[in-house]
């Protein structure tokens, strides 16, 4: 084993499934109205996978592009880390499919289930390994097929969601990559937003089909409380121990769940709202995939150049959270 120092992510990549919803689709589904949604949310559209596309097809399309920006073949990789809560199904690990699809070797293969900051603790997990020498690229890949899990006759949550998938591939770098990495969790929150039947809690039944308790639940104002505060102590935590201050920081790519939720959280660290890379106008909030497909994007438009220092920051269900900075 040999020790490497300096760990980054040298790929990327990311799927969007075809099938537009938009704010006045939905008009037709539930009782609400574009203006509604866009002022409480910020959300115009959402992406919508197709009935026979799982998370795996999603997640495979993305991590075949982030091997290819990566300039890698799936031989290369040591490792593959998914991060979802809408797994293809319980087991075999979506992760493993995923293995099957792009054709890697026998390599570890493993989901990570902590909802939105999936992404940011699959880097972090992911980076032990190859900081510590045990493996030298792994993929990580944030997929969700979030509609699977909506009640499409709850406006206060169908309105929220999409699916899509986004891909890292990290490896060892010269300069920069993961300076710092802050993760956490409180389940005493863990009733704020739950998928409550289908464990080994509530079992599927009919009468847990017919009570919709296979779709996401959702207190939706405590939640927005606990977001504003966790992201912005989540970003103290990662960039205080770098003696950075909100200035230092280029560009932060945040969980896209709720744009009220990220100019509160901006506001109280004292960060200017340019500075807050926001798609989920296109997207809405796709869990653990946010974060990915945001920080694909805003490389794909020129917004992160090498040297810059920039911040994933993310809070999701469990509660979890986590923010990690980059220097590019
Ligand atoms: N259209 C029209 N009216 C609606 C809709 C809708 N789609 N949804 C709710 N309303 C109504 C409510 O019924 C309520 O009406 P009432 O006052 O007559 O009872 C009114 O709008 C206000 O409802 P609130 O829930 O108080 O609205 P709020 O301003 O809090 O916005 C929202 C709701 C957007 C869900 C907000 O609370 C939020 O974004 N919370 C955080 C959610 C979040 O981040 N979830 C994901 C995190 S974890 C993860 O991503 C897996």
């Amino acid at each position: 084993m040999c020790e490497t120092a300096k760990v980054g992510i040298i790929g990327l990549g990311k799927y969007l499934p075809k099938k537009i919803l938009t704010n006045k689709d939905l008009e037709k589904i539930v009782d609400t109205t574009d203006e509604w949604i866009v002022t409480r949310t910020g959300i115009r559209q959402r992406r919508i996978a197709r009935e026979d596309e799982a998370t795996s097809d999603m997640a495979a399309e993305a991590a075949k592009k982030a091997l290819a920006d990566a300039k890698l073949k799936p031989e290369d990789i040591d490792l593959i880390i998914v991060a979802t809560i809408t797994p293809d199904m319980f087991f075999p690990a979506t992760a493993c499919l995923v293995q099957e699809k792009i054709g890697a070797r026998q390599i570890p293969a493993f989901d990570i289930s902590v909802a939105c900051s999936g992404f940011i603790y699959g880097l972090a997990i992911a980076k032990q390994f190859i900081s510590s020498g045990v493996y030298k690229r792994a993929l990580v890949i944030a997929a969700e097929k979030l509609s699977s899990i909506t009640d499409w006759s709850d406006r206060s949550t169908c309105v929220l969601f999409g699916d899509g998938a986004g891909a890292a591939v990290l490896g060892p770098v010269e300069r920069g990559g993961i300076l710092s990495i802050y993760l956490g969790a409180d389940g005493k929150q863990g009733d704020l937003i739950k998928l409550p039947a289908g464990g080994s809690r509530i079992p599927a039944t009919a009468k847990s089909i017919e009570g919709k308790l296979h779709f996401i639940k959702m207190n939706g104002s405590e939640l927005f409380k606990h977001a504003v505060r966790i992201m912005a102590d989540a970003a103290l935590e990662a960039t205080r121990p770098l003696g950075l201050k909100a200035e230092d920081v280029h560009l932060v790519i945040p969980h896209q769940a709720n744009v009220r939720i990220l100019n509160a959280a901006a506001k109280r660290i004292g960060l200017s709202e340019d500075k807050i890379y926001l798609n989920l106008e296109k997207y809405g909030n796709m869990s653990a995939a946010s974060s990915a497909v945001a920080l694909v994007e805003a490389v794909e438009e020129g917004r992160i150049r090498k040297g810059d220092k920039i911040l994933l920051d993310a809070f999701g269900g469990g509660l979890t959270w986590g923010a990690i900075v980059i220097e590019w």
